[in-house]
């Protein structure tokens, strides 16, 4: 019979020093950048087929949906970042709707990679994605995308990942990577909810926190249903709960997630721990400034190292593929003499294919305005600014200088465009250009075909020449 160990038994593991993630020691080889671009360029946002192939209930009214990329590749993100996907909600033949949710599988197992959905009844697009999502359903993506995420390496690697509701997901993926990676870390999870069976990975959290001594892992409940037996912490995040949870916060790396008045007030409180502004990530929509700034050069640097060798890479990446039985059909990159289609394909700055002053009418068929539909002449002008911009369905005329956001000059002005991160990641503000050339700054909020569809996204473009915009 086998004698069962005791806890007392098992003594604690030996770790290295610090967190490190697996492809940090590539992309820090400064001999060899070739293998540093190829580990980096995976974190360009890429545009791919994934097939869903699994689907796996939580509480919480949340589902997870299981993917593998249909090209056979590996994904490569951090944990903490998300993907945008278009949901073809309204049927295939119709414009699919875009939405971007965080990955909650770790970066460590990138052959299947998971999003975790929660279902809004009153929302267009997660309650058809919980009914319509299936094995085998296959979605048009982009990404990885987000500032928010684990660094590369940390030699302390003593984090406070506090997470409201839905915002479990990126916190869950960052918990599930550390978990799968030697080092030392020091984690304390907080995670606020508003019904004590709705914690989301609870059993999976619960089981981490017991055989991985780097974890704790705290439940808060919202005030209002609170059971009898709960054993949990009560009520909304305080300053004397981050004090118990954490009395060494200030020591930490602050990661949060959840809705904004979560967060508002989760910045406040933290502040008033002492934990310094440059220790606290937020996984805010618009985007904490700093980090996404961070991100812009990290992915600008990204851009570089990779152009620098892409052909390099193609050629290699030509001579392996070429080696391999045709029949596998699995991973082949697109590649071209300009280098990986991944790496060329979303370029930061995008400049209008028309040529200047050409007329879009004539080179951009199917996008010419209708005919009858109104001459712009007519309508009248607001604001200031050298340049003109012409709104045809909200017909008004829109002064602007090259410098501003067109988004914000529209939005004065009383053209309605949705609008939400405001920072050119989420793709709601997405509008059709009929002429005239704008210089976007996106952070993979649009894809490479809807560009050469005409679209842009106008919170993060200017304008440079004068405009005409079907809004
Ligand atoms: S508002 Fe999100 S991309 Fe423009």
């Amino acid at each position: 019979m086998i004698e069962l160990l005791t806890e007392t038994a098992i003594q604690e593991p030996q770790r290295i020093r610090g967190l490190e993630m697996p492809w940090n020691r590539v992309m820090g080889s400064p001999e060899t950048p070739a293998r540093a671009a190829r580990a980096l360029g995976p974190w360009h946002p890429q545009e791919f087929m994934a097939e869903c192939v699994e689907t796996v209930p939580e509480a919480g009214a949340m589902m997870t949906f299981v993917f593998r990329r249909c090209d056979g590749a590996p994904l490569a993100f951090r944990a903490g970042q998300y993907v945008n996907v278009a949901f073809p909600v309204n049927g295939e033949d119709q414009e699919p709707v875009d939405r971007s949710y965080s990955l909650s599988s770790s970066p460590t197992q990138p052959w299947t990679f998971s999003i975790t959905v929660k279902c809004d009844p009153t929302g267009l697009v997660s309650p058809w994605v919980h009914e319509n999502v299936r094995p085998g359903t296959i979605l048009e993506m982009l990404g990885p995308v987000g500032a928010f995420h684990l660094p590369d390496a940390d030699r302390r690697a003593r984090y406070l990942l506090l997470a409201a509701g839905a915002g479990i997901t990126p916190v869950m993926s960052m918990v599930r990577t550390i978990h799968s990676l030697p080092g030392h870390a020091d984690v304390v999870v907080l995670y606020h909810g508003s019904d004590a069976g709705g914690f989301a990975f609870h059993r999976e959290l619960a089981y981490i926190a017991s055989v991985d001594s780097r974890f704790k892992v705290h439940y808060s409940l919202g005030d209002r249903s609170v059971p009898e037996r709960w054993e949990g912490l009560r009520g909304r995040l305080t300053a004397a709960m981050l004090e118990e949870v954490a009395p060494d916060a200030n020591g930490r790396q602050v990661y949060a997630c959840g809705p904004e008045g979560y967060l508002n007030t989760a910045t406040e409180l933290l502040q008033k721990v002492g934990v310094d502004d440059t220790s606290i990530y937020m996984e805010f929509f618009s985007g904490d400034r700093q980090t996404l700034l961070e991100y812009q050069a990290e992915v600008a640097l990204a851009t570089d190292i990779a152009e620098e060798i892409a052909e390099e890479i193609a050629d290699s990446a030509e001579d392996y593929f070429e080696g391999q039985p045709a029949a596998f059909g699995l991973y082949e990159p697109g590649y071209d003499a300009d280098g990986t289609l991944e790496a060329s394909g979303l370029p930061l700055e995008i400049s209008d294919p028309e040529a200047p002053g050409s007329d879009p009418a004539v080179d951009s068929p199917g996008m010419e305005p209708e005919a009858g539909s109104p001459d712009a002449s007519s309508f009248d002008t607001v604001g200031t600014g050298s340049l003109t911009m012409s709104f045809m369905r909200t017909g008004i005329n829109v002064r602007i200088d090259p410098t501003e956001h067109i988004l914000e000059v529209a939005q004065r002005a009383g053209v309605r465009i949705g609008a939400n991160c405001k920072e050119g990641m989420c793709g709601s503000c997405k509008v059709v250009k009929l002429s005239g050339e704008v210089e976007m700054n996106h952070q993979g909020g649009i894809r490479a075909r809807e560009i050469s569809a005409g679209k842009f996204l106008p919170c993060c473009s200017t304008a440079q020449t004068d405009l005409v915009i079907d809004a």
